[in-house]
């Protein structure tokens, strides 16, 4: 049967739908100064955005940001960076940098919570109550403030991305690291049920599920013989990713191409969920 004609405008019939551009928009990056973070900003600013970086140590961001304006002054693309310290689990910290972002740049298009911390690897019945309490302030509690920051501000605009960096620990735990996985289930989580409560209002929240990523955070993993052999012997691409491998989610993400795609959870992981 032929589907009936709509008169609903579509926002697939807008030209920027086709554009993996990010021209003119604002986009907050947390943990910003290494790994997956520095990666999506260096190709969120060459898309043209004003990319604010974010990390704990404005030393480190420094360098990212003026390694970022040189690299962007050389192609003249449009796109730069600026460096604001945070500490993500922080609510007073988280605050300053929405405030700061809105009073210098008038607006937020897109948040990546992307800083992150696991600091206990071992068994759950043996965690230390501080590990539990310091993975859920930066991975769970500074995820969800930040997202209320931006939506708020994307809701009065009416428009915004929000991209939560998850785990495929969040789809499928694995021993020893139970409560960083707990937190990353629960970005999922947060980022289902902020893509229905926001959709009306034209914002949209996706996730990415990265697999096994080579950067410091990873490093117990990588390192460990027996046990980065066991993840690649469950990886059908047989290696673990590198850093650049995540982006063309970002920006497909935080771009118009995704006009249509919200609750999303994108996995990029060599196949190690399939
Ligand atoms: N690598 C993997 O295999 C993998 C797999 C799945 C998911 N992920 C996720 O990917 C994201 C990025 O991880 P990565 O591998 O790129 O790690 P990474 O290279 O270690 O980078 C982590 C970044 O977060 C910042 N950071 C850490 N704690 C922070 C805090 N409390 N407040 C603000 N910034 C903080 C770090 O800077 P400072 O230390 O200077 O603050 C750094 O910029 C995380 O959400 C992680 O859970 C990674």
């Amino acid at each position: 049967m032929t589907p009936s004609p709509t008169t609903t405008s579509s926002p697939s019939e807008d030209p920027r739908a086709q554009e993996l551009s990010l021209a003119g928009k604002v986009a907050i990056v947390t943990g910003a100064s290494r790994g997956i973070g520095e990666a999506i900003a260096r190709a969120f600013a060459a898309h043209g955005a004003t990319v604010v970086l974010s990390s704990r140590t404005q030393e480190t961001l420094d360098a990212v940001a003026s390694s970022i304006n040189e690299e962007q002054a050389g192609v003249g693309g449009g796109g730069r960076a600026l460096a604001i310290a945070c500490h993500a689990g922080k609510p007073d910290a988280l605050e300053a940098l929405f405030a700061r972002v809105e009073d210098e740049l008038g607006r937020i298009d897109v948040l990546v919570n992307n800083a992150a911390t696991n600091p206990y690897f071992g068994a759950a019945i043996e965690a230390p109550e501080w590990a539990f309490d310091k993975t859920v302030e930066v991975n769970l509690k500074g995820y969800f403030l930040a997202c209320q920051l931006a939506a708020r501000r994307m809701v009065a605009r009416g428009s915004g991305s929000i991209i939560n960096i998850a785990s495929i620990l969040g789809i499928k735990p694995a021993p020893m690291q139970v409560i960083y996985a707990m937190t990353k289930a629960g970005v999922i989580s947060l980022t289902k049920g902020l893509a229905q409560e926001l959709g009306a209002k034209h914002v949209r929240v996706n996730a990415i599920a990265p697999g096994l990523i080579e950067t410091q955070f990873a490093s117990a993993l990588i390192d460990n013989e027996s046990m980065h052999r066991a993840h690649l012997r469950a990886t059908p691409l047989g290696r673990h990713g590198q850093p650049n491998e995540i982006v063309g989610a970002a920006l497909y993400l935080a771009s118009e191409m995704s006009s249509f795609t919200t609750g999303a959870v994108m996995v990029c992981d060599g196949g190690f969920t399939a």
